[in-house]
Parts: C-alpha cells; structure tokens; sequence
C-alpha cells in the first residue's frame, strides 16, 4: 500500500558518515565537515552539468591546462567550485586539482589537516554531446609536521583514507569508500540529498566486458596487445568478451564496478607512461576496486603501492575484477 511507496528509513550520505564516524569516537567530525563541503561542490556541478546546453556553459574557456588540454568552461567551473568549497571547509591544508599547474596550500587561516588531489570534471572530451560525466577525488590525511608540503600529497594510494567519484549522468550517482568497502548514493533532487541506493558494493570476480580505445591498439606493448586479443579470440573456447568503452573514465569504472569487468588504459609507445593521472584518475579508482573486491595493476606493480614523484604523474592502469586483471599480470609477468 501507498506507505511501502515511501521509504522512511532514508539513509543519506551525511548520516551514513556520521554512523561511520560513531565507530572512531577520537574524531571530531572533520572528515565528516570535509565530506559535506565535497558532497556541497558535487550537487552544484550537478546541477550546472544538467543546465549546460541551455546555460551557454559548453565549449571552450579559451585556456589551456598543465596537460596541455584546452579547458572546456564546465571544467573552470567545476574547479572554482571545488576549490573555493574545499578551503572554505576549513578543515584542507593542499589541494590539487587537474586544472591547476600548481598545487594550492591553503592559508594558515583556513588550515586543516586533510590534502585532496581531484579531478573536477573527467571526461571533458564528452560534455558537449551530453554524454556522462563526472568528479573524482582522493583524500590523504598531512603527515606529522606543522607546515604542509608537496610530500603529503606525493604518498602511495594505499595511504589515502578515503576516495570516491561522483557521476552526472542519467541520475546523479556518489560512489564512496572511506576505507570499509564501498558504497553508492544516488541523488534525489527533490530532496537535494544523496540517498543509500548502492549499500556495499562488491565488484563480481570476473566479467564478460573489456574497457579500452581500440584506436591506440598499433602503439600496444605485447601483453597488452596479447590481453586483448584474448578477449577477442579466447583460446579456451569460452566465449568473447564485449566491448564497452565511453571515454569518460568515471562512467567506464562505475559500470566496471556494478557489472564486472576490466577497465585499461594501457601504456604506449606515444605515451609510455599512459595517459590517465595518478592522484586523482589512478589511485581513487584503484582504491574503490580493491575495496570493492577487485584489483588494480600499472602493468609493473599493485597501483596503490606506486609512488608520485610529481602532482600530475601519469600511469598505465588496468583494474576491475580480480581474474581478469590476474590475466593482465600473468602476461606482464611471462613478458619479464
Ligand atoms: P579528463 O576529461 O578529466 O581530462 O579525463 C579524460 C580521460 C578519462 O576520463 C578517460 O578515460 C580518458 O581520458 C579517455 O581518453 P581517450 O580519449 O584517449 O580514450
Ligand atoms: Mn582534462
Ligand atoms: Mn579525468
Ligand atoms: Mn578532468
């Protein structure tokens, strides 16, 4: 009856914090203030996203970014935003963001002690069409030490506390893991709040779908060349896998995530390092797969073990379901 239609038990994403928050009685809800301010930029850019063909927000800013890519108005847009929401959270010490060349130390003022590397808008090559987008971030706590340098970014994705993505596409979906598995929020915008739709994700062990753009497949080293082939032509007679590839990487992971699968965005002889950045493309997205039950290898070691020399270091990535990557390493690992 008309009762069952309207869950009361409604689980948002600030209460799911708070209750996670209850079982580390020494925190003083920062993490839970930092999260609210993201959660904050993330409906904004949501909102803005959804407006963008009728707001004249498409097209070209007129700039160019630290990776050499014309920057796209939603993508300053969506930096400003989360900039300007991570420091007034006043619990941030370094940010650093796709879009900006520097890393930003927040003012002593404002300070706390949480750095966030993001990715404000990825997938920007698909904004103009209306295709799925999205926000990626990771967030490290400052090493000891009162004055905050680049070395409290530079640290291996294992050390970050938390990651998380948010994805504007046909719904507004918060994906999040703070360290105890992963779960997804999937925004009600009536009520302006991000609903528990997606309670502990677990990512299936193997899956029927490969991830990948098949236009850099002349450039390929040979276990990858050979990987893919595999999922073309299975010798075990087992049946091939498809492919599904929409080019903006938080859309890719997330049906990876829910359906099973590999996602790779492998090295080349263009771009030996690949294209996809380590702190805010590699390392959330790894984190969320092994806390999901996957896995995620740069064709050399476990992602999360890398460590950055540089803030916007690039990476090979394959991740996804635990058999599928293991195939990745065993022909990475025969290639030695
Ligand atoms: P961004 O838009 O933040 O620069 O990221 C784009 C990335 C990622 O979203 C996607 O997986 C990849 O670029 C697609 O690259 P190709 O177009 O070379 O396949
Ligand atoms: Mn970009
Ligand atoms: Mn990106
Ligand atoms: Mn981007």
């Amino acid at each position: 009856h008309a009762a069952d239609a309207y869950r009361t038990d409604l689980m948002t994403i600030t209460r799911f914090v708070l209750n996670e928050q209850s079982k580390h009685p020494e925190s003083r809800g920062d993490f839970t203030i930092l999260l609210s301010h993201i959660v904050l930029g993330c409906k904004f850019v949501c909102s803005a996203v959804n407006k963008a063909g009728l707001a004249k927000l498409i097209g070209l800013a007129g700039e160019t970014n630290v990776q050499g890519e014309e920057q796209k108005k939603l993508d300053v847009l969506s930096n400003d935003v989360f900039v300007k929401a991570l420091i007034s959270s006043g619990r941030t010490c370094i940010l650093v963001s796709e879009e900006d060349e520097e890393a930003t130390f927040v003012v002593a003022s404002k300070r706390g002690r949480y750095c966030v590397v993001f990715d404000p808008l990825d997938g920007s090559s698909n904004i103009d069409c209306g295709v799925s987008i999205g926000t990626i971030f990771g967030i490290y706590m400052m090493k000891d030490g009162d004055e905050p340098t680049l070395n409290d970014v530079l640290q291996p994705g294992k050390n970050m506390l938390a990651a998380g993505y948010c994805m504007y596409g046909s719904s507004c979906t918060f994906v999040l893991s703070t360290g105890a598995g992963v779960n997804g929020f999937t925004l009600d915008p009536s009520l302006g709040e991000f609903i528990l739709t997606h309670p502990d994700i677990k990512i299936p062990k193997k899956g029927k779908i490969y991830s990948v753009n098949e236009g850099n497949a002349k450039n390929w080293d040979a276990p990858t060349a050979k990987y893919v082939e595999k999922c073309k032509f299975p010798k075990d007679g087992s049946s091939s896998k498809s492919l599904r590839y929409i080019g903006s990487m938080v859309a890719d992971v997330h049906r990876t995530l829910l359906y099973g699968g590999i996602f790779l965005y492998p090295a080349d002889k263009k771009s030996p390092n690949g294209k996809l950045r380590v702190l805010y493309e590699v390392f959330p997205m790894s984190f969320l797969m092994e806390q999901a039950g996957g896995q995620a290898f740069t064709g050399k070691q476990r992602a999360l073990d890398l460590v950055p020399k540089n803030i916007h270091e690039r990476s090979p990535i394959f991740l996804g379901s635990y058999d599928d990557v293991e195939e990745v390493k065993a022909l990475y690992a025969a290639e030695e």
